[in-house]
C-alpha cells in the first residue's frame, strides 16, 4: 500500500483539519508528521467545534490510528491540555494514538527563546505563534535537542538542565527575563509525567508495518507550501518542511511509498504573520472575506489577512508537492461577491509580467494581475451535489483546474462535515 500525503498549499489555515476528519473513514491510520503546537486545526460535526493543535484529525473516529512522527516537534504541556479536554469524548487515547520516540520535545525556554527572538526583531518579525517551534527545530539540527524517547531514561533531568543552561546564556545575553522560568517547568515536569504514561513507539516501523500489511495511511500536513523553510516565503516562514517530501522525512517513509498528494486551497487567500502576500487586501473587499470566512487564527485567535485566489503561488505549490488531487475550501465565503478576481500574473515594475515565485521576487514591488469573473452571489445552504451549483461557481472551478492542470476533487462549502461536496 501507497501512503496518501494531504497539504495545505498556501500560508496555512486551508482547512486540512476538516478534510481530514471528512477523509478518515477512509483511512486505517492518520499521522501528523512536521510542525507541532503552532497547527490549529479545526473539525466541526454533531455542533460541536474542535480545535487540534498536535494531536492528528483521525481521533474522532474509533479505529482509526493515529500517529504523531518524528519530524514533529511536541510540547508536552499542550499535548496533556488536549488531551484532558478531551476526556469527555471517551477517546480511546491507550488504543489510538502512538507517539515516536524520535519526536522532539518543546521546553519551556524554547518558548522563551521564541520571544526573545521576535522582539530583537522589532518590526521585522516573523509573526510567530511563540510555541517554541523555531528555537526547537533549530536545537534538533544543531544535535542538542531532547527527543521524546529521553523522557524514559534516568538521566533525562540532567539532559533537561543541560540543554536550559545554553538557553539561559543565549537568554541573558537579550536580557530576557526568567522570572516566569519555574513555575513554567513545574507545569512542564507534571506534563512529562503524563507523557510517559502514552504509547511512545519506533513509529516508522509502525507506518510501514501498516503500509506493509495493505492498511491505508494519510499523512496529514500542518502549515502550508508557502510557510515552508526552503520554498516559503523565507524568512516569513515556519521552520519545518511542510511540503510532500517532509512526510516521508517525518515519517520515514520511502518516496516510492507515496500514493496520492491532496493538495488543499482557499478559494481565496489568507496569512497569518508578516511576509510577503501579493494579492492582499486592505480594502471592504478583504474585511468582508474576513468577517464572511471568520478569519481569526485557531491558534492565536490573530486577525488573518485576506485576499484574493493567486495562480502563480498555487502552480508554485502544485509543483514541489506533485499534487495529483485539489481540494477547494471556503468557497462558501465568495458568496457575498458579485464579482470576483483571480491573479493569474504578476507585474514587474518594468512592466513585464511574470507567473513565477523567483527568488529575486520582491511582493513590495509587483503587482497582482487580475482576471475578473462573475460571482455567484447567493447561499449555497441548501447545494447537496455538484450539480446544483449556480453555473458561476461551477465556472469558478472549472476556471481554476483549467489554469492549474490538476483536477478539483472536492469543494467545501460550510464548516462542518456534511458541508462536503466530492466530484
Ligand atoms: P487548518 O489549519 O488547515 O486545519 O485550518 P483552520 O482550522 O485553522 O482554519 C480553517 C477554518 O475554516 C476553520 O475555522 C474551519 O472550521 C473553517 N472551514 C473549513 N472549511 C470551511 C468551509 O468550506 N467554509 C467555511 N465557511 N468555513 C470552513
Ligand atoms: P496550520 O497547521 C497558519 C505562521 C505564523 C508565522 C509563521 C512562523 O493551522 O495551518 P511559527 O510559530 O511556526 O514560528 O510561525 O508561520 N504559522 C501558521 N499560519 N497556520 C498554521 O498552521 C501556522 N503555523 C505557523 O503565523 O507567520
Ligand atoms: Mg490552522
Amino acid at each position: 500500500m501507497k501512503m496518501d500525503v494531504l497539504l495545505g498549499l498556501q500560508w496555512g489555515d486551508e482547512g486540512k483539519g476538516k478534510v481530514v476528519d471528512v477523509l478518515a473513514p477512509q483511512y486505517d491510520v492518520v499521522a501528523r508528521f512536521q510542525g507541532g503546537p503552532n497547527a490549529g486545526h479545526t473539525l466541526e460535526f454533531d455542533g460541536i467545534k474542535h480545535v487540534l493543535h498536535q494531536i492528528p484529525s483521525g481521533i474522532f473516529r474509533e479505529n482509526i490510528t493515529n500517529i504523531i512522527g518524528n519530524g514533529v516537534v511536541l510540547d508536552p504541556v499542550v499535548l496533556k491540555k488536549e488531551i484532558d479536554g478531551l476526556q469527555k469524548f471517551n477517546i480511546a487515547f491507550k488504543k489510538n494514538l502512538f507517539i515516536s520516540k524520535k519526536a522532539t520535545i518543546i521546553i519551556p525556554t524554547h518558548k522563551l527563546l521564541d520571544a526573545a527572538y521576535e522582539k530583537s526583531k522589532g518590526d521585522k518579525k516573523i509573526g510567530s505563534t511563540l510555541k517554541g517551534i523555531g528555537p526547537t527545530y533549530q536545537d534538533k539540527i544543531g544535535r542538542v535537542a531532547l527527543r521524546v524517547g529521553d523522557i524514559l531514561a534516568s538521566d533525562f533531568d540532567e539532559k533537561y538542565q543541560a540543554l536550559v543552561e545554553k538557553h539561559k546564556t543565549i537568554l541573558s545575553f537579550y536580557e530576557f527575563d526568567l522570572g516566569q522560568l519555574p513555575e513554567l517547568e513545574k507545569v512542564f515536569f507534571d506534563a512529562v509525567e503524563f507523557f510517559r504514561g502514552l504509547n511512545l513507539v519506533d513509529s516508522e516501523y509502525e507506518v510501514n508495518g501498516f503500509l506493509a500489511e495493505g492498511k491505508k495511511v494519510l499523512a496529514e500536513g500542518a502549515q502550508g507550501s508557502l510557510l515552508d523553510i526552503d520554498f516559503g516565503s523565507y524568512p516569513f516562514v515556519t521552520s519545518s518542511t511542510t511540503m510532500a517530501a517532509g512526510a516521508c522525512t517525518g515519517l520515514g517513509v520511502p518516496p516510492s511509498k507515496i500514493g496520492e498528494v491532496y493538495g488543499i486551497f482557499k478559494a481565496y487567500c489568507t496569512r497569518v504573520g508578516s511576509g510577503p502576500f501579493p494579492t492582499e487586501l486592505f480594502d471592504e473587499d478583504g474585511e468582508a472575506m474576513r468577517k464572511e470566512g471568520n478569519e481569526f487564527g485557531s491558534t492565536t485567535g490573530r486577525p488573518r489577512r485576506c485576499g484574493w485566489i493567486d495562480l502563480p503561488a498555487l502552480r508554485y505549490s502544485i509543483m514541489i508537492n506533485g499534487v495529483t488531487q485539489l481540494f477547494m475550501m471556503k468557497g462558501d465565503v465568495l458568496n457575498i461577491f458579485k464579482e470576483i478576481k483571480v491573479c493569474t500574473h504578476y507585474q514587474m515594475p518594468d512592466g513585464s509580467t511574470v507567473d513565477r515565485l523567483t527568488y529575486e521576487l520582491d511582493s513590495s514591488d509587483i503587482k497582482p494581475v487580475y482576471k475578473t469573473v462573475p460571482g455567484w452571489h447567493q447561499s449555497l445552504e441548501a447545494v447537496e451535489s455538484y450539480d446544483g451549483f449556480p453555473n458561476e461557481l461551477k465556472d469558478y472551478v472549472t476556471l481554476l483546474e483549467k489554469e492549474l492542470g490538476v483536477p478539483i476533487k472536492l469543494v467545501s462549502v460550510g464548516p462542518d462535515r456534511k458541508q462536503t461536496i466530492l466530484r
